[in-house]
């Protein structure tokens, strides 16, 4: 077997800690959501069992309301701030009290699509669970019906301090009675590569919002200090939308079809409000204001993976698309190297994550744009294999940063390997 495939086996092994798996030890000691869901996707090609057992525990931490959080705390761990006892979700398991890009219900349709009954059988048990977390977004972060989703935070984007959220950050107000912190992340990495202190003041503060209306998500809607539109969160609910929708089609599901088709066609529309004239592009926008970020990213790419917007706004994003690509030794970088924000190695401002890649390639590829695909498909695999399971990359150098021996990075590198156990233990 390839040893860096057998490396990234290894490396989702040793971050396993029964019956879930830690993003990386140290750093990030606790259960991720959208991490977990990539995380399924590798731990698939080797192990079933286990890769539903992630979903599953996953789905254990899933709120009343539906919500599945973005944490969730197994145990406590002085390692980590914020920890449980800063988010007081006051529910059991302990978790923090924002979501995170679903992916899902991509994942379980992958999962299904390529599986056996066996799979099919799994998903079943979690149909309504899906539907509810998808209910949640619908209702929770789009009262007001404009089939637009809201962050509420930049924690719940995933990205956590790309410039699309200086915009909005610049509102929140750090509140006189925030209690004093001391974090954590930059004990175990570079404080060069990860937010600054005035963005986490700002995080904090927005927490400390949440806490204060008991994460009331009508009341935070309304009047939190943040409220962001994020492509990535919208075009990877869509695209899940639309996976949910193959699988309830695949189980015979019937009852839930009319639901489904009216969160998609909501979504479609809602999109185009993403739309920036002046930049050409698919851009964060805030809520509040209607002001538009003007950076692409690498989440604008992912219009294709949500297959949105009409044939002069594709050739638009695949213009931009080449012109980054040409300026990066390394797709897909996290912000336009042309724009004056850009940064190579600090956190969500200019590195390459492998799974912003796996969703635009296959997006790209799905819509028809087969070279930029395979651009990013080889991009991604070089990395892994010069600079190893690291968290992100350096976009023009491909070292390695941030943690190491990071889950979804080792699961997306045996996906985008279609890695088949079973045929390389015949092999060997
Ligand atoms: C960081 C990332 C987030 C990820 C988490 C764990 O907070 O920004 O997207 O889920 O780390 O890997």
């Amino acid at each position: 077997m390839n040893k860096m495939i057998e490396e990234a086996i290894n490396v989702l092994k040793e971050n396993d800690r029964g019956g879930y798996t830690v993003p990386t030890s140290r750093l990030y000691p606790f259960q991720w959501n959208w991490d977990s869901g990539f995380t399924a996707l590798g731990l698939w090609r080797f192990n079933k069992w286990r890769a539903w057992l992630e979903i599953i525990s996953l789905l254990d931490a899933q709120w009343e309301n539906g919500m599945i959080p973005h944490i969730v705390f197994r145990q406590n761990d002085p390692d980590y701030y914020p920890g449980p006892d800063i988010w007081n979700s006051n529910n059991e398991p302990p978790s923090s009290c924002l979501s995170q890009p679903p992916v899902l219900s991509s994942v379980v349709w992958q999962m299904v699509d390529k599986g056996t009954p066996y799979d099919a059988r799994k998903a079943k048990e979690i149909f309504s669970r899906l539907m509810a977390s998808h209910r949640w977004f619908m209702d929770s972060r789009d009262p007001v019906n404009k089939g637009v989703i809201a962050a509420i935070h930049p924690w719940e984007t995933g990205r956590d301090n790309c410039p699309d959220w200086d915009m909005g950050l610049k509102n929140v107000e750090v509140p006189k009675e925030l209690e004093s912190y001391a974090r954590r992340d930059i004990i175990h990495v570079d404080t060069e590569q990860r937010p600054t202190k005035v963005e986490y003041d700002k995080y904090m503060s927005i927490v400390h919002f949440g806490k204060k209306v008991g994460w009331n998500d009508n009341v935070i809607y309304n009047e939190g200090p943040f409220l962001m539109a994020d492509p990535g969160i919208q075009f990877i609910l869509l695209r899940a939308t639309k996976d949910l929708l193959r699988l309830a089609h695949h189980l015979r599901m019937n009852a839930a079809l009319d639901e489904i088709n009216n969160w998609i066609e909501k979504l479609t529309k809602g999109s185009a409000w993403l739309w920036n004239e002046t930049v050409g592009g698919f851009c964060a926008r805030d809520m509040r204001t209607g002001k538009f970020s003007d950076g692409i990213t690498n989440a604008s790419m992912l219009c294709f993976y949500a297959h949105v917007g009409d044939n002069l706004q594709r050739e638009k994003m695949a213009t931009h698309c080449e012109r980054i690509l040409k300026k990066c030794k390394y797709a897909f970088p996290s912000w336009d190297p042309e724009h004056k924000c850009f940064n190579k190695i600090r956190y969500w401002r200019g590195p390459v994550w492998l799974i912003m890649n796996y969703m635009i390639e296959k997006g790209l590829n799905e819509m028809g744009y087969d070279k930029l695909a395979q651009r990013i498909a080889d991009d991604s695999k070089k990395l892994v294999n010069t600079a190893g399971m690291a968290e992100y990359f350096d976009p023009i150098e491909g070292s390695p940063l941030g943690g190491a021996n990071f889950s979804w990075t080792a699961a997306i590198y045996l996906e985008m390997n279609s890695v088949d156990i079973s045929k390389n233990i015949t092999e060997n």
